[in-house]
């Protein structure tokens, strides 16, 4: 496959991510890696990141020397040509003006890496510094306007280099470009899948951790269920499963944990049923954000109880997603010391448990395709995220046990019907809130004095920034019905059309 060298780039994991589409196996290695680390891996190919350094500065981060030597194809990203450039004796300056965001390219040569491509495409830029003057040998192969070298090549030495980066989704054509360096240049054949990713995962693991115990939070959401799995592959019943029943769960989630890990993949799960200590703590509680920690405080709580009844536990499996990994240079083995993480609350140090996050470099997609993969059904592969602190944020305002009811049986009926129409995939979220406020309605002949239910459908790619879904009318209508009939205690039934922002996608 081909080593990428991470120079600390946000982009990073997207350029391992076009090689993994493209069938090709890739490794990220940190920008030092020593050269016999390097060749461990027996690559065909290396690939140097972008990142945030200026390769004139003292403390330029800088690859081992050597990797020139390998003989093999070199392709450098941003700063990575800039680095070539630097490395044999060409000159990069901070440019006058930055370049961010579109370009058109110009394409001077089609022999190699651009091979088949158009004479113009657009390419996402986004450098300070630029290449004022090539080393001896090398040749641009294509042009911005403000860039003479937006991509250059010396292929006798087989090194070349972009300006631009193909890994982001707005670069067109941008997964041609790595496909064609690995596949063109340096001859590898495309036949890698996310099923060998998952038996090399699997093996790395159970080397890791080999006869000694882990133990896993399981929410039943996708990213801890994948997670639970792929590890219960790897070391078998050395795994066992903790569910927390928080009593703020969707209707049938329970069950289904049960069913699904218990029943059909057999693997050992403690189902803890803390329905009445979640309400206790949540008693009389108004604020939103209080309403979090009180959740999250007694879910490691609970947690450590449960952890400490099995004996010599060592491991802890969490379903950490690369966009939840902050830092730019990435990758070790697959366990790092325990450090406090937003979906499972933190869990403490002092649990003093290594990690194992075997979905760290991957995206949600990914993810979904693992799932698959792993047997997991669709109802578990597809399922919308859901917060850690469930229904209790959706019940605006004080939690009580009779609300929860009303929202739970509200909330599944708009999960059934959307799921009816064939639009829940589709939905980055769609669910029910209950609101604090009764209003007037006539049902037969007679006054109600009822509580609100809202609707909340919104399309995401990652929930950090969101618009409200176009449902249609009579779906909405369907679900009005429903709730409305079926549901006792609701009496009116609203829309929610605000975006993200200036709304969030929760209503607390
Ligand atoms: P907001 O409401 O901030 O939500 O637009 C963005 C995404 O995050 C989820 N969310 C949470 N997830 N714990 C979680 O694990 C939380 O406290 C929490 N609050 C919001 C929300 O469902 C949406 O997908």
């Amino acid at each position: 496959g081909v080593v990428i060298l991470d120079f600390g780039s946000q982009y990073t994991q997207l350029i391992a991510r076009r090689i993994r589409e493209a069938n090709i196996y890739s490794e990220i290695l940190p920008f030092n890696a020593p050269i016999e680390e390097i060749k461990k891996h027996n690559p065909k190919g290396i690939i140097f990141s972008g990142g945030p350094a200026s390769v004139y500065e003292p403390d330029a981060p800088k690859p081992d020397e050597r990797v020139f030597d390998l003989g093999l194809p070199i392709l450098g990203i941003c700063y990575g040509l800039q680095l070539i450039t630097h490395h044999f004796g060409g000159k990069v300056v901070k440019a006058e003006r930055h370049e961010y965001g579109r370009a058109e390219l110009e394409i001077l040569n089609k022999e190699d890496l651009f091979k088949d491509f158009p004479d113009y495409i657009h390419v996402w830029m986004s450098h300070g510094d630029r290449v004022l003057e090539l080393p001896e040998g090398f040749e641009p192969i294509a042009i911005t306007f403000n860039s003479p070298y937006a991509a250059i090549r010396n292929k006798d030495k087989k090194i070349w280099g972009v300006q631009f980066h193909p890994e982001v989704a707005h670069s067109y054509m941008g997964k041609e470009v790595l496909r064609n360096f690995a596949v063109n240049i340096c001859g590898i054949t495309p036949n890698w899948t996310m099923g060998n990713f998952l038996m090399e995962k699997q093996a790395e693991i159970r080397k890791e951790v080999g006869n000694k115990k882990a133990i896993c939070a399981l929410s039943g959401g996708v990213d801890s269920s994948v997670a639970a799995v792929l590890v219960h592959n790897a070391i078998g019943d050395n795994l066992t499963c903790i569910f927390v029943d928080n009593g703020l769960l969707r209707k049938g989630e329970r069950e289904q944990v049960e069913k699904t890990f218990r029943d059909n993949f057999h693997i050992p799960l403690i189902v803890v049923d803390a329905k009445e200590r979640f309400l206790k703590a949540l008693e009389g509680v108004e604020d939103p954000e209080k309403k979090r920690k009180i959740i999250g405080n007694l879910f490691i709580e609970i947690f450590e109880e449960e952890a400490k009844k099995i004996p010599d536990v060592e491991y802890l499996v969490q379903g950490t997603l690369y966009p939840d990994v902050i830092e730019s240079v990435s990758v070790k083995g697959p366990s790092a010391v325990i450090k406090t993480h937003h979906n499972v609350g933190g869990l403490p140090e002092k649990m003093n448990l290594k990690l194992i996050e075997p979905l760290r470099e991957l995206f949600k997609d990914e993810v979904r395709e693992l799932g698959k993969e792993l047997g997991l059904p669709d109802d578990i592969v597809y399922r919308q995220p859901f917060p850690g602190p469930g229904l209790a944020i959706r019940i605006v305002g004080k939690v009580n046990k009779e609300d929860l009811e009303i929202l739970r049986e509200a909330d599944a009926i708009v999960v059934e019907e959307v799921k009816k129409t064939g639009l829940y995939r589709d939905l980055w979220q769609s669910f029910a809130v209950l609101l604090p406020i009764k209003t007037v309605g006539v049902m037969g002949d007679y006054r109600t004095y009822e509580k609100v239910i809202a609707i909340r459908a919104v399309e995401s790619k990652d929930g950090m920034t969101a618009d409200w879904a176009r449902l249609p009318y009579d779906l909405l209508d369907n679900i009005m019905r429903r709730i409305i009939n079926e549901v006792e205690g609701v009496n009116r039934v609203v829309y929610d059309i605000t975006s993200k922002p200036p709304g969030t996608i929760e209503w607390e």
